[in-house]
């Protein structure tokens, strides 16, 4: 079996992904979602190796993408099917496109940090059990911050009746300091506890899935994706139990208003906070009632700081 190292990171939300291509900027660099005729995704630079145009405004036919400037053809692999300029000529070795590994899990797009190999051979990526097979509402926002502090600023509890003052941390005690920890596999759970029990969970899996588990309420998901090292996409969901006919709509309704009240107030400070990367923090006084956020450094510590490994590197980084 060929071997890999890297980590699964979602980057888009499987609904976005329909038979269109999607252009979506990751890691810094311009890439272009399709599916193939089975349905399967697929991720390549949104490139075209004959003149740099974008393939992501072509079109999908017979599993390959057709460049909208010239017409010439990639398959899934990335590989060159034809350049109808050159009428029958051979088509050159070098003539393809970087694809990335894909998986589909938990109603997200992975993207494989490691090298390009078959995603089967890897091992699955992780995923929250609650919400398996849930229905749920979903609305996104943009970020202006890298994705490692609009991580840390969502574990943590201390913040809310400070930032959110006139919304969910409207009641709450400025007191926050009485935080248990549970370490699970790929990641943590925070227990906010109050009057001897815990009032909120919190859980992070690695490298960007967290999710909010209230008493009373839906649990709220939220996924991270970066986009480049100043603006990260923040994939909100909110899960429920019964369906109606209609009720999706009415849950996209509610996650993008909760999101609009409670997320504006997060990102300006969020954006402000110094380094950009918490993996190039140093001398910050953390604190007892930081007990996520310390568990969150952990985590990204253990897999070596390197968030992305390649994918935050290579030609086409920082493209438009
Ligand atoms: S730039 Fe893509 S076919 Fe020419
Ligand atoms: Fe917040």
């Amino acid at each position: 079996m060929e071997q890999s190292t890297g980590n699964w990171f979602p980057v888009i939300s499987t609904r976005e992904l329909r038979d269109k291509p999607l252009a979506k900027k990751r890691f810094g660099q311009a890439l272009v979602f399709w599916r193939d005729s089975k349905g399967r995704a697929v991720c390549m630079r949104d490139i075209c190796p004959h003149r740099g145009a974008k393939l992501s405004p072509g079109h999908i036919k017979d599993d390959v993408i057709t460049c909208p400037f010239h017409g010439i053809e990639f398959d899934s692999q990335g590989h060159c099917a034809r350049i109808p300029p050159e009428g029958e000529r051979p088509i050159p070795d070098d003539f393809c496109v970087q694809t990335l590994t894909c998986f589909e899990s938990g109603e997200y797009i992975w993207l494989w940090t490691g090298s390009d190999v078959d995603a089967l051979s890897l091992p699955e990526p992780p995923r929250h059990s609650d919400m398996d097979g849930l229905p749920y509402g979903e609305s996104t926002s943009i970020w202006p911050a890298h994705f490692t502090r609009c991580i840390e600023n969502v574990c943590d509890f201390s913040h809310l009746p400070f930032v959110h003052r006139t919304t969910i941390g409207m009641f709450r005690s400025e007191t926050q300091s009485n935080v248990e920890i549970e370490e699970i596999d790929q990641g943590f759970r925070a227990y906010l506890i109050e009057e001897n029990k815990p009032a909120q969970c919190l859980e992070f899996l690695y490298p960007n899935l967290w999710m909010l588990k209230i008493s009373s309420g839906f649990p709220m998901t939220a996924m991270f994706a970066p986009v480049d090292e100043h603006t990260t996409e923040v994939y909100g969901r909110t899960v429920y139990r019964s369906d109606f006919p209609g009720k999706r709509i009415l849950m996209d309704l509610y996650t993008r208003i909760s999101q609009f009240l409670v997320f504006r107030e997060d990102w300006p400070i969020v954006a402000g906070q110094w380094p950009i990367d918490v993996k190039d923090v140093a001398g910050e006084k953390l604190l007892p009632s930081d007990a996520p956020v310390i568990a969150y450094r952990k985590l990204l510590h253990a897999h070596g700081n390197g968030h992305a490994g390649s994918l935050f590197s290579g030609p086409g980084t920082d493209m438009p």
